[in-house]
This record gives C-alpha cells, structure tokens and sequence, in this order.
C-alpha cells in the first residue's frame, strides 16, 4: 500500500484535527524557527514546506515566513487552507513537483517518512535543490532511525474534539531487517453522538540508518549539519538535519 492509500490521508483525513492538533506542534516548531532564524539572512523569508499535510507544523511558521505548501493528499490540504489561508497550496508529490521558482528555505518535516528507498529520498533532495539557489536551506527531520528503531513500536492515545473522541492504537514493525521499509497498522476507535465506530488503516514508510541520511544528503549537493531536536516523547535521540546547498 502507498501513502497515497492511506485512510488518514483520504477518507478520515477529517480526523487528523482531533488525533494531532496544531496547537501540540509548537514545541518542534521552535526547533525549527530557531534555526531559520539563524541561518536565513536578514529579510529571506520564503519557505516551501513539501508534505504539509493539515498545516499543522507549518501553522507555527507563517507568522513570520511567506510560505508554499505541497503535498499529495487534497484532503489533507483542505485542513492546511483553512487553517493557514495565506499560503499558496499546490497538490504534488515531493519527488517529482517542479513549482517554477525558488524559495529562501525547503523543509521536510514528518512526511519525509514516506520515502521508502534511496531513490525516494534522492528523488526528495533533487526537489529541494531544484527550488533552491546556491547557499539555500533544507531542513528535514525524519521520524525514526534504523540506529535507534525497536520493532514492533506500539503507541497509543486518546483526544477529543468535544464531539468525536479518538483513541487510535499504532503498531509499527519491521518484517525485514534487511529492508528500508515499516509496516503500520492504526486502529481507530471512534466514539462520535453516542456510536463506537472501529476502523483500520495501514500505512508503509521508510527507515534508514543515521548514516545514509548524511550520504545522501551529501550526494545531493548539501552541506550538512546534525542538530539536536529533543522531541521524542520517549526520550529516543532525534535530529534536524539542516543542510545547505553547495555552489555548483
Ligand atoms: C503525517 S502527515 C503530515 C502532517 C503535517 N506535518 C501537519 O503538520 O499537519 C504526512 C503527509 O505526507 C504526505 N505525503 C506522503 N507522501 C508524500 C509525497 N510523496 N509527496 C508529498 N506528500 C506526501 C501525506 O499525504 C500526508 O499528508
């Protein structure tokens, strides 16, 4: 199955509000801003976010960034247009769109986690780099590490919106140690005007060692830097790969 066939990104992209509210993306957010902040000269405030999804991440950001978002799922999108009406929207798939013009800074943020081999994250950098000049900045942050993943990873939550309580359960697992690729199944119990309405979802994403990320970063014209992004709930190390793109 492809990201693209994922449920949360289809037809119950309507709870994505409710399981991963924009107000909880403030804390990563920082993380990032600091280092825009830093490294982005004086009045260099284009951005384009590639995997947006509900514009939730990217809500953090446009107070003070001009922003352009992408990403696959049009429904997904929708959340993102009412929440952040003055970002242009544009429905691509981050290894292939070509937009036409450049930005100040691309960032990848979780939906990196939907490259599932080299090529797809090549083909992700040569997007980055294709709307970027030279000195340029790319910041992506994938999710997991083959370094640190333990398989299976079981989490699970409940929110509520005030008329729909989710509890979802997220069970991630590695078939092949061999393999590039996680499994994950979400069960979704969903307690909505008095009913429980169970569904299931499955969603295929990638996994890659600390290493690879740095080479093929690299090999994408990047110069790269690891930076602390001490987010995981559990504590599991995790970094902002910030990496600017070579003259040339
Ligand atoms: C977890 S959601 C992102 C949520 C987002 N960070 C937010 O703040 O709302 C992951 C997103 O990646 C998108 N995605 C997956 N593969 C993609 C691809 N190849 N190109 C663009 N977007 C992709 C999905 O459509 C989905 O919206």
């Amino acid at each position: 199955m492809t990201d693209k066939e994922s449920r949360l990104y289809g037809d119950l992209a309507w709870l994505w509000p409710i399981m991963s509210p924009p107000e909880e993306y403030a804390d990563e957010a920082g993380y990032w801003l600091r280092q825009l902040r830093a490294r982005l000269l004086e009045g260099r405030r284009r951005v384009l976010e590639l995997g947006t999804g509900g514009g939730h991440f990217l809500h953090q950001l446009v107070p003070e960034y001009d922003a352009t978002a992408v990403d696959l799922s049009d429904a997904m999108l929708a959340h993102s247009r009412r929440l952040n009406p003055g970002v242009a929207h544009h429905v691509g798939d981050m290894r292939t769109v070509r937009l036409g013009e450049t930005f100040d800074a691309v960032l990848i943020h979780d939906a990196i986690d939907y490259m599932l081999t080299e090529d797809d994250l090549r083909a992700a950098f040569s997007t980055a780099r294709a709307h970027l000049a030279a000195g340029g900045l790319l910041i992506v942050a994938p999710d997991h590490y083959a370094d640190t993943f333990e398989s299976p990873y079981v989490d699970d939550d409940t929110k509520s919106d005030g008329e729909t309580t989710l509890t979802y359960v997220e069970y991630s697992v590695q078939l092949d140690p061999n393999d590039t690729r996680v499994e994950t199944v979400y069960t979704y119990y969903i307690v909505r005007g008095g009913e429980l309405r169970v569904e299931f979802d499955r969603h295929t994403t990638g996994l890659f060692p600390i290493a690879t990320w740095e080479r093929v970063l690299s090999e994408a014209g990047f110069d790269v830097e690891r930076v602390d992004y001490p987010v995981s709930e559990d504590g599991t190390p995790m970094w902002l790969w910030v990496c600017t793109l070579r003259a040339g």
